[in-house]
């Protein structure tokens, strides 16, 4: 790693004005209270407008420092512009190096830039600031400001943001529209080059962001800024480290999604950043796969409400979010040359579906992916991007190539890709399949110019759907050369993040085994924590690039899905100063590989904690022997045998894990010294202090599995495709499980897992009655009067009759799905079905709890047993009984007929079940025929 990535402390520069007057006024003015519950969502207030006009108003724009300090970025001598730089359309190279991002950033300043004809262009760092008068959005977060936790001792009480379900988006919003017009209006005597100029990256590192679009001072436009990552604004400084997607998932709580995006969302805009390269929702496929912990989890309603609540975070917060990676990316291994197949059913069913949520909350952004998708690169995929995506979703924004995911200029443009990034063909190539290229094809007819005019005002639509072109901050650091002290202003964006993190923190911790009310712990007399998983790492929280070592406490995967650590809290520390409070001595022993001194430090204590873990990441680092994907699912750093030694002689051994997905416990997780597990996945920087709320019951965990802990890994429905050689040149990653993904392979199979999908343990106990659904077709059939479809009439130039797309990108669609965004209407994602359901805490503590709804399709369907399809979150006292409620449409209750291409409501009797995991044996069940009894 060069030396030059760490960050140095550089004391802030004079000439940069702090954030603390400005983004934390919107967190203090937003005085809502967290609620657990999402049973009411009518009780909704909108903020009044002059909180929003806080919410969005930073003020100052930041300055990155006096202009005549500034290291001036471009070399008027040396000038190269993508736009101008030349490669073969049919050079079909496949890059080599293929990540956002490697550990290869240099202090030096980057000598060629990328300009438009010749300008004096300084790099995105001289956007021209517009006027800061904020525009209000239409709809802001809303709560209800009056609901507070109740005063007992076993809640927590963080960020205060409720997520703002009930809003009616379930469809884009029609504000496209408008946004769409703005483009049309400001693009309309753009040239052809400066079109093309949205469209092509300025190349790697040419400028302050991971991404770049090159500012054209003379449309007054200045430029945009995309940055990593799906956990917090990546390689710059005072910035915050959110938990992991899988975490997020794990609380099952829409409310904690939405804050987290919200928050994060926060820190892009107040570092300048246009553009967040997150969420990202591949499905937890294969249990080994490298980037799993990025994304939520292994069912697809599951990561489509992570999915969609973070969206709507983010951009709340007035960034552009970016759903990826479209589509097929379930693990690492030759992810730039393997062929993902799947069936149209399955891809339908499960692997779009988080997309299409993306599509339903506004995405700004989908980044099309490395590899191929049945037989052709995602991102020159035509019926993937031109058709399912663009015509069935109407998605109104632009899609964008993974780093180097490009693989042709032509057919790429015609196939739909809006984006090139970062827009040389090699990373610092200076070639790039656009840019002049792109220019020439429009002049040869290759590509229609229909075509450029869609990519550049989807683009822009989203620019000005985010209210991004009034008054957005300057881009105040630079990814590339965080040592060129006058392009980094290190401008504190965490307010008080700390909060909704160390929140999430705690209520992502899963409760596996409890026996004999072992946890919480009651002022131990003598304790004792065993494993370096639950101290510091030598080397501190950000010793390695990207985070690729597993070293001390785990709390964050490793690759381009990372940030730095402002600090990380490991757990010795949160517990050393819980055990001053309650007189506790501690003692520890971190040496995962004596085993002897182990079982001797864990001889004689009231209780011993062993902390192990197990790490993964994306594939250009490799992690003792693990090349981003894991080898294996075993605990790392001798785990298991660590266990075992403490057990042996410890009747009361409490084991954490701190994991990016399931490892084998089987090894002693029956063992009766052990006594409680707790599954506390990658927390993020307040790992430690999440986990005392947790340990000592001040948070009661109320965690759920997002995916299932087999007894061994040949129990799960799919495993990595392992390909060592240059043979086959792509190798086919078959999706072959389709539809029995995750749990519901372990039901259809009979296989009994360890713990199933949803599963999770409270401090309490609760009981599910008097189910009942009912039909709201009365109620909807008025509501929907005249409403059907007319969303999406506008049509993007894509959809104009234009033949030449279809015949130049040789992929002409043939069974079309019908109107253009037929998957987002109305009238099938409209809430038609009432589920309800009382949820009683029957234990003595105060409690949350996770009731999910399951469907049980009438078997003709060919569905799995069970699927998932919502879940909510309430907060009960001792003997409270609440009703909770659950809705369902037409969407949800349908199977994608390959036939018809449509989406059909099975014939049939179906099983409607609400229980506390997708295997619990006390869940409440009841019939319910849709269609086709009689
Ligand atoms: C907020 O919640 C409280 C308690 O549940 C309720 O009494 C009150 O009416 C709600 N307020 C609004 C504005 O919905
Ligand atoms: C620009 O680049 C050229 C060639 O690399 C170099 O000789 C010259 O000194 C540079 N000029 C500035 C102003 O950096
Ligand atoms: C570009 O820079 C040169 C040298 O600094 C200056 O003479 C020229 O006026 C500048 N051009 C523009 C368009 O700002
Ligand atoms: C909270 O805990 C304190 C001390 O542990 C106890 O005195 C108090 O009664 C508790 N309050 C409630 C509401 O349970
Ligand atoms: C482009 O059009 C806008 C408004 O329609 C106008 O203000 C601007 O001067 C025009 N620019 C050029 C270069 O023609
Ligand atoms: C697959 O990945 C392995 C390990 O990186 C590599 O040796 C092999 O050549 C790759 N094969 C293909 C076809 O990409």
């Amino acid at each position: 790693m060069p030396s030059s990535y760490r960050y140095q402390p550089i004391p802030p520069s004079p000439f940069s004005p702090s954030l603390q007057s400005s983004t934390p006024r919107s967190a203090r003015s937003r005085n809502l209270a967290f609620t657990c519950s999402r049973f009411r969502p009518k009780f909704l207030i909108m903020l009044g407008a002059s909180t929003i006009l806080l919410l969005l108003g930073l003020g100052v724009p930041y300055t990155i420092g006096h202009f005549a300090e500034r290291q001036d970025l471009s070399n008027s001598t040396n000038l190269i512009s993508l736009a101008s730089a030349s490669t073969s359309n049919d050079h079909a190279n496949i890059p080599s190096t293929t990540t956002h991002s490697d550990s290869a950033i240099t202090s030096s300043i980057a000598l060629n830039t990328s300009t438009f004809s010749g300008a004096n262009s300084t790099s995105t760092s001289v956007a021209p600031i517009a006027s800061s008068t904020s525009s209000a959005p239409s709809k802001g977060p809303s709560g209800n400001a009056t609901t507070y936790y109740p005063p007992l001792n076993l809640t927590y009480i963080s960020n205060p943001v409720s997520a703002p379900i009930n809003r009616s988006y379930y469809n884009p919003s029609s504000k496209w529209n408008e946004a769409h017009k703005k483009a049309s209006r400001y693009l309309s005597n753009w040239t052809i080059e400066e079109k093309v100029l949205l469209t092509t990256g300025m190349g790697w590192e040419q400028g302050r962001c991971l991404g770049n679009i090159a500012p054209i001072p003379s449309r007054n436009f200045s430029g945009l800024c995309l940055m990593d990552s799906p956990l917090g604004i990546r390689l710059t400084d005072y910035n915050s480290a959110f938990p992991a997607g899988v975490n997020v998932a794990s609380t099952f709580d829409k409310d904690l999604m939405y804050a987290r995006g919200f928050a994060m969302g926060q820190e892009f805009k107040g570092k300048g950043a246009h553009i967040a390269l997150g969420p990202m929702t591949n499905m937890y496929r294969v249990p080994a796969g490298g980037r799993n912990w990025e994304g939520f989890g292994g069912d697809p309603y599951l990561s489509g409400w992570a999915t969609q609540m973070t969206v709507w975070g983010i951009q709340d917060a007035g960034v552009q979010a970016t759903v990826k990676h479209y589509i097929g990316n379930e693990q690492e291994r030759n992810r730039t040359t393997s062929d993902s197949q799947f069936t149209d059913r399955t891809m339908r069913e499960i692997y779009s579906h988080p997309f299409l949520k993306a599509v339903q909350a506004d995405v700004a952004s989908v980044m099309c992916s490395y590899n191929l998708v049945n037989g052709s690169w995602a991102c020159q995929n035509s019926e993937m991007l031109n058709g399912i995506l663009k015509e069935d979703f109407g998605f109104r924004g632009y899609v964008m190539s993974d780093w180097n995911a490009q693989h042709s200029g032509v057919l790429s443009a015609n196939s739909g890709l809006d984006m090139t990034m970062p827009g040389d063909i090699e990373q610092k190539s200076l070639t790039s399949y656009w840019g002049l290229n792109l220019t020439e094809s429009i002049n040869n007819g290759s590509v229609p110019i229909d075509r450029l005019d869609d990519m550049a005002q989807r683009i822009m639509a989203a620019y000005f759907l985010l209210g991004q072109d009034q008054g957005y901050s300057e881009v105040n650091f630079d990814s590339a050369r965080p040592l060129a002290e006058a392009n980094n202003s290190h401008v504190d964006v965490r307010d008080e993040h700390w909060k909704v993190i160390q929140h999430i923190g705690a209520a992502s911790t899963v409760l596996l085994k409890n026996i004999n009310n072992t946890l919480p712990l009651k002022s131990p007399r003598k304790m004792t924590l065993i494993g370096s998983d639950l101290g510091p790492s030598y080397k501190g929280p950000n010793g390695y690039s990207d985070r690729g070592g597993d070293e001390g406490t785990l709390a964050m995967g490793w690759g381009s899905g990372t940030c730095n650590f402002p600090y990380l809290v490991d757990p010795l520390q949160a517990i050393a100063h819980q055990a001053r409070k309650d007189g506790t001595t501690l003692d520890w022993w971190f040496n995962d590989f004596d085993v002897d001194s182990a079982k001797y430090w864990a001889t004689g204590y009231d209780v011993a904690l062993v902390g192990i873990n197990s790490d993964s990441g994306e594939g250009y680092i490799t992690v003792d022997g693990n090349e981003g994907d894991r080898n294996n699912i075993s605990a790392w750093h001798n785990g298991s045998e660590l266990v075992q030694a403490v057990a042996s002689v410890n009747n009361n051994t409490v084991v954490i894990v701190h994991s990016v997905g399931p490892i084998d416990m089987e090894d002693w997780i029956d063992h009766p010294n052990v006594t409680a597990v707790l599954w506390a996945g990658l927390p993020g920087q307040e790992s430690g202090n999440s986990l005392v709320d947790v340990l000592y019951g001040w948070y009661n965990p109320s965690g759920r599995l997002p995916y299932t802990i087999a007894k061994k890994l040949e129990d799960y429905p799919a495993e990595l495709v392992y390909v060592d050689t240059n043979i086959p040149e792509h190798p086919v990653v078959e999706y072959k499980e389709e539809l029995n993904i995750d749990y519901r392979h372990f039901l259809s199979k009979n296989v009994t897992p360890r713990y199933e999908f949803g599963y999770g343990l409270s401090y309490t106990t609760f009981e599910y009655n008097g189910l009942d659904m009912w039909d709201n077709e009365a109620w909807n059939e008025r509501d929907l009067q005249g409403e059907d479809d007319d969303i999406l009439e506008e049509k993007s130039t894509y959809h104009s009759n234009n033949t030449a797309i279809g015949t130049s990108s040789g992929s002409t669609r043939t069974n079309s799905t019908g109107k253009l965004g037929s998957f987002a209407k109305e009238s099938l994602h409209k809430t038609r079905w009432t589920i309800s359901v009382d949820v009683t805490n029957t234990g003595d503590v105060f409690g949350c709890d996770i009731p999910q709804l399951y469907l049980a399709y009438p078997p003709e369907a060919g569905e799995p047993p069970k699927v998932l399809r919502d879940f909510n979150r309430v907060q009960l006292a001792p003997a409270e009984t609440k009703n909770v409620q659950f809705e369902l449409s037409k969407y949800d209750i349908s199977i994608w007929d390959v036939v018809k291409q449509k989406w059909v409501i099975p014939n049939g009797n179906f099983g409607i079940e609400v229980g506390r995991s997708s295997m619990d044996q006390k869940s409440v069940m009841l019939d319910w025929c849709f269609e086709g009894c009689n």
